[in-house]
């Protein structure tokens, strides 16, 4: 970023899995910061963390700690942003939220930069950013929706445990060593902390994530659902998910049919993959190459791979899409946006 602008920015969860990874970004990307605030709860008030050479201590989130805040990064549940996020707007930042708090609220745009970055001028003091398996589906879909129209999805996901959070991925280690040690696994966390049964992970799939619906749907899935049309600025999509914890720590994979409103040739379907933003194409069956989470861990792109006809419908496609949840399903989709913001003040 050549403008010198920059900006008094608070990073809240900053001791969580998305919290750790939007401060490193901060960094990595040189973003243009006059002034670093770190907060959680008062659990973490005191943690220093390294930012830039410099350390930082962290504090415990108020509503005065926004204060001449200009750019709030806000990952710490949605109650603590249904709390704090008006109290910040109020004071002047605007906020990117990785929870769920706003993401249906009809004054909130719901921003992935590579579909819709358009909607962020619509801005009332608060983004949203989507669920993170919402996120990678949709960076895939945005060029085969643009080209053919898309009538209906039905995606199964197969999602880490980092999804739920820094105690889940500890759950996850733990229980491996304990199955593996003959030991008692004891579940605490999966798959819904606040719930009170618990199920194992490790050496396990878990068919929920979030709570149950009135409809059986889960929250997850219903995320996955309204997201989708929100993001696309098309109700008219019939989209229908089924969300599954699996013992991986970073990396949601998803196993996506989607049906085009038009015919399509396989080879321009794959070609508008691999030049779509966002998007890395690993499709070489002969040779064993699609998407793996190992493989997508640490990275900010989404992966497409297993592109295929399907065999009952002609005008649909199967694929197999894989993203880290932590990066483009939540903190690189929030810096992202928070850069964007940062260049259009900047030249405005
Ligand atoms: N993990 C993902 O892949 C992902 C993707 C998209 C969106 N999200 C959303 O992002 C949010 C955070 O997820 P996470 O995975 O980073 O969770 P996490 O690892 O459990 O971290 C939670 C963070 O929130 C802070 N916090 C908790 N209660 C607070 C309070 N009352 N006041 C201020 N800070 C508080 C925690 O601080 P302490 O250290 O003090 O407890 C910690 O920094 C969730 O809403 C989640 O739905 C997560």
């Amino acid at each position: 970023m050549s403008n010198p602008t920059s900006f008094n920015v608070a990073v809240v969860g900053a001791t969580g899995a998305v919290g750790e990874q939007i401060i490193r970004l901060l960094a990595e990307r040189n973003f243009p910061i006059k002034s670093l605030k770190l907060l959680s709860s008062a659990r973490s008030a005191g943690t220093q963390i390294e930012f830039k050479g410099k350390t930082y201590t962290v504090e415990e989130a108020k509503p005065e700690s926004f204060d001449g805040v200009e750019i709030a990064l806000f990952s710490a549940g949605g109650d603590v942003s249904k709390a704090l996020i008006p109290e910040a707007v109020a004071r002047g930042a605007v906020c990117i939220d990785n929870t769920n708090a706003y993401r249906m609220d009809p004054d909130t745009p719901l921003v992935v930069p590579e579909v819709n970055i358009h909607k962020v001028a619509e801005h009332k003091g608060i983004i949203s950013n989507p669920n993170c398996s919402t996120i990678q589906m949709v960076v895939a879909l945005k060029p085969l929706y643009d080209r053919y129209g898309i009538s209906r999805i039905i995606v199964s996901t197969y999602q880490a445990v980092s999804g739920a959070g820094a105690r889940a991925i500890n759950e996850l280690l733990r229980q491996s060593r304990a199955v593996l040690n003959g030991d008692d696994v004891n579940p605490d966390i999966l798959p819904v902390a606040s719930l009170p049964v618990k199920h194992q992970i490790a050496f396990n799939a878990i068919p929920q994530i979030d709570k149950f619906q009135d409809n059986g749907f889960t929250l997850e899935e219903m995320k996955m659902i309204r997201e989708t049309k929100k993001i696309m600025g098309d109700d008219s999509i019939d989209v229908t998910a089924t969300c599954v914890r699996i013992p991986v720590v970073y990396g949601h994979s998803e196993s996506v049919y989607v049906e085009l409103k038009q015919d399509f040739d396989l080879k321009e379907v794959k070609s508008l993959l691999a030049n779509a933003p966002g998007v890395v194409l690993q499709d070489d069956p002969a040779n064993q190459v699609y998407p793996l989470a190992t493989e997508a861990a640490g990275k900010n792109e989404t992966f497409v791979g297993r592109v295929r006809r399907d065999l009952s419908n002609p005008r649909a496609l199967n694929m197999w899409i894989v993203s880290d949840n932590l990066l483009k399903g939540a903190a690189w989709n929030a810096v992202q946006i928070a850069e964007h913001i940062a260049a259009s003040r900047s030249n405005g």
